[in-house]
This record gives C-alpha cells, structure tokens and sequence, in this order.
C-alpha cells in the first residue's frame, strides 16, 4: 500500500447526475507524499456530507417528474429497467451459467466492436482493471504500473491494486490530464503497464488527442510496458479522438469498458484483448470471487445500451459543445473543458454547493425544470463545481431553452 491519494470515494454517478458524496464516501485521507501535497491544492475536496435518503429519493422523484433536464438522464425505476431487459434479448431462452448464453453474447459483441481477440464479463470494472494490472505484472516480474494520482485506481478504489494484488504506482505526471509520451520516456523506473484513462474523469473528463494517444502508446511499449486502457467512457472518446473504437483500443494491449455508465446498463464490465489474457482473465476472475453464478440481467441491460445510446453518442458529444458554450454566457459560469471533448464537462458557480444543491431542487419540485445537480464545494471558498453530462433530455434544449433553464436556476439562486 503506498497510501497515496486524496480518496474521495465516488464510484459510478452517471445514471442520474449523481454528487459525489452520494454514494457512502470513503475516508478522506491527506498523505505526507510529495507528489500528493504538489496535487491537492486542485483535487476535489471531499469533506462535503452524503445526501440524506430522503433528500435522494425528493431528487429522484423531482427529476422523473421533470418536463426539461439540462444535466443527465431521467432516472429509471425497476419496472423501466424490465423493459430495458426486455429489449436486450430473448426472455423466453435460457438464462446464463456461470457465464455462458447472453453474457458471451455480450463479450463477443464487445470483442467484435474493439476488435480484438477476445473480452470477458466482469462484474465491475474495479475488479477487471485489477486482473488487467496483475497480466501486466506477472509478465513481466516488475511491481509497478504507471498510473495518474486522477485515475479511478487511486482516487477511487482504495488503493486495490497495492492491497490486493501487492502492486506499486509511479506517476509520470500530476498535471490534470493523461501522461504525455515524453514523459512516460523520463519514467526512469520499469513499469509492466501504463494505465491511459479515457477521458482523465476526475481532470473534467479531458481526453488527449488521437497523435498524443499513439506517441503515449508508443512510447510505454518503448520502454517495455503494456498499455492498458480505462476506457470506462471509451464510447464517448470516440467522436473527438476521430477513430473507431477498434482502432483505439488497437493502441493498448488490454481494454476495460464499462455498461453501466454512458450505456445504461446495471452493472458490470468487460476486459478485452489477446485470447491469452482472456484466458488469463476467466481464471482470475473465479480467484476475486467475480465467476458469478447468473449475471443476465446486466448482460441484457448491456446489450440494451450497447443497441439504443452507443449510436446517440456522437449527438450527445456535438450538442455538449453547443451546451458549454451557451451556459458560459450567464453570469459566474465558469466550463472546463471548453469546448468538451465528450459529452461530459465541468461546470462552477461562485456561490456555496448547499445553495446551488437546494436550489436545484426547488426548481425541479415546484416548476419541473432540472438544472444540474451533484454540487461540491471546491477548495475556493464560495465556489462550487458540477458535473454536467449532456444526454437524451438535453438533446430536446435549444440555446434558448438552455439560458432560460439557467437563468431561471440562477434566479433560485439568488433566492428571487
Ligand atoms: C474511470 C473509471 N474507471 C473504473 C471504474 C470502476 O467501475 P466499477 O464501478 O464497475 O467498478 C469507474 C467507475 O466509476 C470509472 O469511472
């Protein structure tokens, strides 16, 4: 365990605009490592307090009910989630054993849209990244990945890779965005894999560009190591970096993607490359405890979104850019990045979270119109920060609708 690392403990918020306290926050930890203090004045804070139950279900009830939704999806309830069932495969066949039936269906599916060799369903992308990390290792002999002190794995999973499975991380960069080639070159250690996630979520979703990626690509096999990549929100990179998700994830030796998130799903992930690692994958898999007995609902959901929003996304990502640039015109509204390279962006206002978090939900309760949710506190006092992911309900705003939605936000806001 190294203990690096500001954990601020969000796992998976897409569905409905999520904040991140929302989910059972880890421990906020605050370590004597250089590196770290350097990154702290810019990562999150992660002190704000979880939402009430009852603040939650207020939220999901306003948001359903809601006629415009600027920021995130209409939340589904169970019976909508049958329906997504329904549509992702024949109910009437045999559900899965121990992966088999639609859960392969889905890994061929995925296997076939990466274009490699082979994936395997996992239940979560925690536990598939940490199988992809141990390949690494044990092909080589050395300990250490190359990882982002923003990554998923050391912000929020709780340093899994080093209590779990003995692993070390050096960090090429603290810079808020992925490693560049040259600096991977000046690692000066050995590293068996470089983890690239796609978009750097926690650096406001920003992505490099398609010649970065393949120098960054290049330059890790140069000195030896894998290139994996976290590519949980691989569907929405696709449209900036301008290739196909295959040749993407033609640039590393393993792929995580996760169905849960911009697709939809309930749960799980998949791991694809070489039929080695497959292999390697499927036995590792039982030895985490992830070989699960009937995994179908997931797989359906998947195949479900996989159907209905893979093909929405570039829509999504093109009107994202039309949305940032309209909200950067009302008063206090700062973006980032700008324009967005997905369909998801950062979004401050100078007033404190509570004030924005309330409002919000006032304004969704009494006149159905959802501006954004998820409101933290950032280390500027009186600024707050948000996370807007432009999806289907967003497609409906025009600009007007947009600065309208917002103004009438702002005007809660200011208590008028
Ligand atoms: C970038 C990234 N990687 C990995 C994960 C882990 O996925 P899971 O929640 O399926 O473990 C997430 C989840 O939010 C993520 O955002």
């Amino acid at each position: 365990m190294d203990g690096r690392g500001l954990v601020s403990g969000v796992a998976g918020r897409e569905a409905f605009d999520e904040a991140p306290g929302d989910r059972g926050r880890e421990q906020c930890r605050t370590m004597s490592d250089p590196q770290e203090t350097r990154w702290s004045a810019v990562a999150l804070i992660c002190d704000d307090p979880p939402m009430s139950d009852n603040t939650r279900q207020r939220r999901l009830a306003a948001m359903r009910a809601c006629d415009r939704i600027l920021s995130g999806v209409r939340p589904a309830t169970m019976r909508d989630r049958l329906a997504d069932l329904d549509a992702g495969g024949d109910l009437d066949a045999d559900p899965d054993f121990y992966g088999d039936g639609p859960v392969t269906t889905l890994e061929n599916r995925v296997a076939d849209l990466l274009g490699t060799e082979a994936a395997v369903f996992f239940p979560t992308g925690t536990m598939a990244q940490q199988v992809a990390l141990r390949y690494g290792t044990d092909h080589t002999g050395h300990p250490t990945v190359a990882l982002h002190p923003l990554g998923h794995q050391e912000m929020h999973e709780r340093h899994a890779y080093a209590h779990v499975s003995g692993l070390r991380s050096a960090w090429p960069t603290t810079a808020p965005r992925n490693p560049t080639a040259d600096e991977i070159t000046a690692l000066g250690e050995p590293v068996h894999t470089v983890v690239i996630e796609l978009p750097l979520r926690d650096a406001g979703f920003v992505l490099p560009t398609w010649d970065e990626l393949t120098a960054v690509s290049a330059a890790a096999h140069a000195i030896g190591a894998r290139v994996h990549f976290d590519g949980a929100r691989i569907w929405e990179s696709a449209p900036y970096l301008g290739h196909s998700l295959s040749e993407i994830a033609g640039l590393a030796d393993s792929t995580y993607v996760s169905f849960y998130k911009t697709l939809g799903g309930i749960s799980g992930a998949a791991l694809a490359g070489t039929t080695e690692l497959a292999s390697f994958a499927r036995v590792w898999r039982h030895r985490y405890g992830g070989n699960v007995f009937q995994q179908w609902p997931a797989a359906l959901t998947a195949l479900a979104g996989l159907d209905r929003e893979l093909p929405r996304i570039p829509d999504y990502v093109r009107h994202a850019r039309t949305v940032a640039k309209t909200l950067t015109a009302l008063p206090g509204v700062r973006v980032h990045p700008e324009p967005p390279p997905t369909h998801r962006f950062r979004l401050w206002l100078p007033h404190p979270s509570q004030a924005l978090n309330d409002a919000a939900l006032a304004l969704a309760e009494e006149e159905q119109v959802w501006f954004a949710g998820g409101w933290q506190d950032t280390d500027v006092p009186g600024i707050a920060m948000t996370e807007i992911t432009v999806a289907g309900p967003a497609l409906q705003l025009t600009a007007a609708d947009i600065i309208e939605v917002g103004e009438r936000f702002l005007s809660r806001v200011a208590g008028r």
